[in-house]
């Protein structure tokens, strides 16, 4: 029994649409009989991006499925995806918690109660449950959890509050599941660097005035952005050698990545 189970959130643009592509790739990640389950907002989008995958590596089963993390029935359908997963048998499971949005961008403290409650909703409260179903579901395999992350988690970055939150909060649930299960669950934070992605475009385009600003427009004039791509290379590589220390912080410029 070698097969190995993926999930990646958030994989019908940007970062995760590139990760989904580079681990198709990866025959040590993804040996042939492996699952790939791939998750986004638009049915289409979800179909077409599982027909592209299949054409990469027919002997792989590639599934995709709608996960809304906005949704008022995220619990269930969160529950009903490990349901459809009860009884699996796999070698290794990986959970690449990668969807999540920006928020609203501006000084902390304009953000009403809705804006706040709806953003740790959407970023965290439903990341968490997934990731805790997913814990709960895969004890059959050795089981590792990929926070994609980012520099705002350890740094402040300005304008960029809730953001910055989310991605610490993220951060220390990574940490808080390797301290609890230092020997049965990997877990690990990759922050992918600044990619041309949409998420990137609206940062650039919507961001107030100030040295954030400034320096996301001259990465963009100099041609200094990652490909989504590239980082994703990067982050299979990590994964492929395994060589990071449980519930970590690893950067796309960090020396330590290989
Ligand atoms: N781009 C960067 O420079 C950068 C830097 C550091 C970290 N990151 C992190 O990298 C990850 C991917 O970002 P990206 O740059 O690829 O962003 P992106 O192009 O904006 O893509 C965001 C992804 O998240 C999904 N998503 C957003 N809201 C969702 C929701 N409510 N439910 C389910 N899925 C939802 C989107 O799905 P739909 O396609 O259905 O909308 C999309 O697949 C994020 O966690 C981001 O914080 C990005």
């Amino acid at each position: 029994m070698n097969k190995n189970w993926v999930l990646v959130t958030g994989a019908t643009r940007g970062f995760g649409r590139a990760l989904a592509f580079e681990w198709i790739r990866s025959l040590k990640l993804l040996p042939d009989g492996s699952k790939l389950l791939v998750t986004g907002r638009d049915e289409s989008k979800v179909s077409q991006l599982v027909e592209e995958l299949l054409e990469k590596r027919p002997q792989v089963l590639v599934a995709g499925k709608v996960l809304d993390l906005n949704s008022s029935l995220i619990e269930s359908d969160i529950n009903s995806l490990f349901q459809q997963e009860e009884g699996n048998n796999y070698a290794c499971s990986y959970l690449v918690n990668n969807a999540g949005t920006l928020g609203p961008l501006g000084p902390l403290e304009d953000c009403d109660w809705k804006t706040i409650s709806c953003y740790f909703y959407e970023n965290v409260v439903t990341t968490v449950y997934l990731t805790n179903q997913y814990i709960r579901s895969f004890g059959n395999s050795f089981r590792h959890v990929i926070h994609i992350s980012s520099l705002a988690g350890i740094e402040p970055l300005e304008y960029c509050g809730l953001y910055c939150m989310g991605k610490a909060a993220k951060n220390m649930q990574m940490r808080m599941i390797a301290c609890e299960h230092k020997n049965d669950i990997r877990t690990l934070n990759y922050a992918p660097g600044p990619m041309e992605t949409d998420m990137q475009t609206h940062l650039r385009d919507n961001l107030p005035s100030g040295p954030l600003k400034t320096q996301m427009v001259e990465l963009w004039k100099r041609g200094q952005l990652v490909a989504p791509s590239e980082s994703a290379r990067k982050l299979i590589g990590i994964l492929e050698t395994g060589r990071y220390e449980n519930g970590t912080h690893i950067d796309f410029y960090s020396d330590n990545a290989c």
